[in-house]
């Protein structure tokens, strides 16, 4: 029985490589060669087309290539009963908070200011807010928020925390659900959105939330472009309620040429790298997983079908 690669966006070299390194003897097919439908057991997904998996009858597991599985979800021709799992990744953890904490001091500490003014070659020293007088609020406390939460919390900032359910986390202020929302934006000098993408956080970044950060508040949004409406956050810059954003994530990637964030002076634009998913490092727990599942095992790092993460 196979595992299936179907990530047609995605080169699969590197994957082959680090797959076939856990076990030599994988019965590995790459989209769209998936071989006999009723010979695939796993499927290995990032962005299928949708409505593939119906095909495969014998099908036992979905697997994300990444955290995310918004990607997996969108699709409303899944086979019923079959788990979707997620990558769960030390080193991607890290990554995504380095991306954050640098997004975050590039913003107090001016990075941006400076580099204009280099080009004028002006030299204005500038007063930074000193950590300790700054608040940053992590939407969504997972594997990703928490860590950001805790590394900004080690360089003295202000944390305060928004998730479904309540936390307790030293040092970080914590706020939970819809009643809780109001009160963690307005502590949000800088907000950070690492949110899964589920039918209730779609356009969680609107008009009436970003409204309720502090006046001069920016945005960073490292969780997936359908959270942000795009619109609502060029207003909010635009008026002036804002200053600007760091973004990752957009509606449509890659980002269209036309896009007003582009060239926008307030706005950072990188291409969906603030972690990404290194093959070798998480090769192991795929493999683990489909050996599990050829053995009749339930796999592990299975996502809640219900609450969409
Ligand atoms: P996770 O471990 O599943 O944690 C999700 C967090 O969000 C939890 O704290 C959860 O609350 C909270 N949450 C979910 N729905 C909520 C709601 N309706 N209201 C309030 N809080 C809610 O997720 P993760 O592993 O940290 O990953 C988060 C997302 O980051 C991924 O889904 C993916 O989209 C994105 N990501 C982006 C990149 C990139 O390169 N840009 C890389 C990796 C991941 P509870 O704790 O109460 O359940
Ligand atoms: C990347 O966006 C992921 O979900 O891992």
């Amino acid at each position: 029985m196979s595992l299936l690669f179907l990530a047609p966006e995605l080169n699969a070299r590197s994957w082959v490589k680090h797959l076939r390194r856990q076990d030599p003897d994988l019965d590995l097919r790459i989209w769209p060669d998936a071989g006999p439908p009723d010979e695939v057991l796993f499927v290995l997904s990032w962005k299928h087309p949708l409505g593939v998996m119906k095909q495969f009858p014998r099908l036992k597991c979905i697997a994300s290539l990444g955290f995310g599985v918004d990607h997996i979800l969108r699709d409303p021709d899944l086979p019923t009963g079959v788990p979707v799992t997620r990558i769960v990744d030390a080193a991607m953890v890290a990554a995504m908070s380095t991306y954050v904490l640098t997004a975050v001091l590039t913003h107090t500490r001016q990075f941006d200011h400076y580099r204009q003014d280099q080009t004028r070659k002006t030299w204005k020293p500038r007063t930074p807010k000193q950590p300790s007088d700054v608040r940053v609020g992590v939407m969504g406390l997972g594997h990703l928020g928490l860590d950001a939460a805790r590394m900004l919390r080690a360089l003295d900032f202000q944390v305060f925390g928004w998730s479904r359910t309540a936390k307790s986390i030293e040092g970080v202020t914590s706020f939970s659900g819809d009643e809780g929302l109001a009160d963690f934006l307005s502590r949000s000098d800088i907000l950070i959105c690492l949110l899964p993408l589920t039918p209730a956080t779609h356009g969680i970044l609107n008009r009436q939330t970003l409204s309720k950060l502090p006046a001069g508040a920016y945005l960073i949004n490292v969780a997936r472009g359908e959270h942000l409406v795009e619109e609502d956050l060029l207003a909010a810059v635009e008026g002036g309620r804002l200053a600007g954003a760091c973004l990752d994530v957009f509606r449509q990637e890659p980002l269209p040429e036309s896009h007003p964030f582009w060239c926008h002076p307030q706005v950072t634009v990188t291409p969906h790298v603030a972690s990404l998913t290194y093959p070798k490092d998480v090769a192991p727990q795929i493999i683990a997983n489909y050996h599990r599942v050829r053995a009749g095992q339930p796999p592990q790092q299975v996502v809640d079908l219900k609450r969409g993460y």
